[in-house]
């Protein structure tokens, strides 16, 4: 659903900071607690995830034929939204909020009404599908560190149209942003599927990065599997944030381009 105004937008992100909140003191009480374990998590991934994940975890359960996207091979051990760098794991945590929100535009549901344990135990459980999370040359994991915002205002969203332009974002994501730029219809995975570059100014089909925070994440860490690169050692701080701002920009009804909003373009 569109937010219609700065106050819609602001309780949205407080919701979200909340409910990161809540999943996160809740993630690291049970952590270690004899409600999680692997055992009870594959008895919930059989149940609920083995339909589109499959049997096995390699992502082709009977359900995916019918799906355009893919649900994910956990045998492969590559994961696309993560706060960690570029071609790394991705932390529990991060597989926990994915289970909780579920992915947007996708058939990947939210399973925010399962208990907290039972996501906690899915994720120890997909975990031991793939041999990288008992690799330990994996780890530490690097963490991206989210600084703080610079405010949406227009001087930062025009910055951040510079910045668009200048790392060729619209190579893929088209100079205004559709998602129809030159590279745009020979890109593939790492399976070598074709894998459409997001029309950035549909906010519904944006998948996770709804807010500046998950838009600077996305760009900083990549989205492993896919084309979608990481730029966290090319820009600046403030660049990601003008950056993060302008992309947000483009799927909210300010839309701009070039300075001028998008929507009198048409
Ligand atoms: C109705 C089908 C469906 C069900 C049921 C389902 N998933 Fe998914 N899941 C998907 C699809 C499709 C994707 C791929 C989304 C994409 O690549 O953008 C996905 C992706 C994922 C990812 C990868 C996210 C990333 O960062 O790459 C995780 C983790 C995940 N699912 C966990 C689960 C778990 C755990 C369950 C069960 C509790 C589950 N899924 C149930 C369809 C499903
Ligand atoms: C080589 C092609 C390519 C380039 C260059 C590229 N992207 Fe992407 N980007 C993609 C693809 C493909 C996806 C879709 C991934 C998916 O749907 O799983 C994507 C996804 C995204 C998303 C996630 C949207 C969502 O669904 O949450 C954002 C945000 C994004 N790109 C921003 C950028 C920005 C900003 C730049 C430049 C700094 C950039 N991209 C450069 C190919 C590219």
């Amino acid at each position: 659903m569109k937010m219609k105004t700065k106050v819609g937008k602001f309780t949205a992100l407080v919701a979200a900071f909340s409910l990161s909140l809540a999943l996160y003191s809740c993630a690291t009480s049970f952590n270690g607690s004899d409600q999680v374990s692997v055992a009870r998590g594959k008895a919930v991934y059989h149940e609920a995830c083995a339909p589109c994940h499959g049997d096995n975890g390699d992502g082709s359960g009977p359900v995916s034929v019918s799906l355009r996207t893919k649900p994910r091979d956990f045998k492969l051990g590559v994961y696309k939204f993560r706060s960690t760098a570029s071609g790394e794991l991705p932390t529990n945590y991060d597989l926990l909020r994915t289970i909780n929100s579920g992915i947007y535009h996708t058939a990947m549901p939210s399973f925010a009404q399962m208990s907290i344990a039972d996501q906690y135990s899915v994720v120890e459980y997909i975990k031991t599908l793939s041999p990288a999370f008992s690799d330990s040359s994996q780890y530490p994991l690097d963490t991206v560190r989210i600084s703080t915002p610079i405010p949406y205002t227009l001087n930062s969203i025009e910055r951040g149209r510079e910045v668009y332009l200048n790392m060729h974002c619209w190579s893929c994501h088209g100079i205004t942003g559709e998602g129809n730029g030159p590279a745009a219809p020979t890109v593939t995975d790492d399976e070598g599927h074709h894998i459409q570059p997001t029309n950035l100014t549909h906010y519904w089909d944006i998948k996770m990065g709804r807010s500046p925070q998950k838009i600077y994440l996305i760009f900083s860490t990549g989205l492993n599997g896919t084309p979608m690169p990481s730029y966290a050692q090319i820009l600046t701080d403030k660049q990601r944030w003008d950056l993060a701002n302008y992309v947000y920009s483009l799927s909210h009804k300010d839309r701009f381009y070039d300075g001028k909003q998008l929507s009198n373009m048409h």
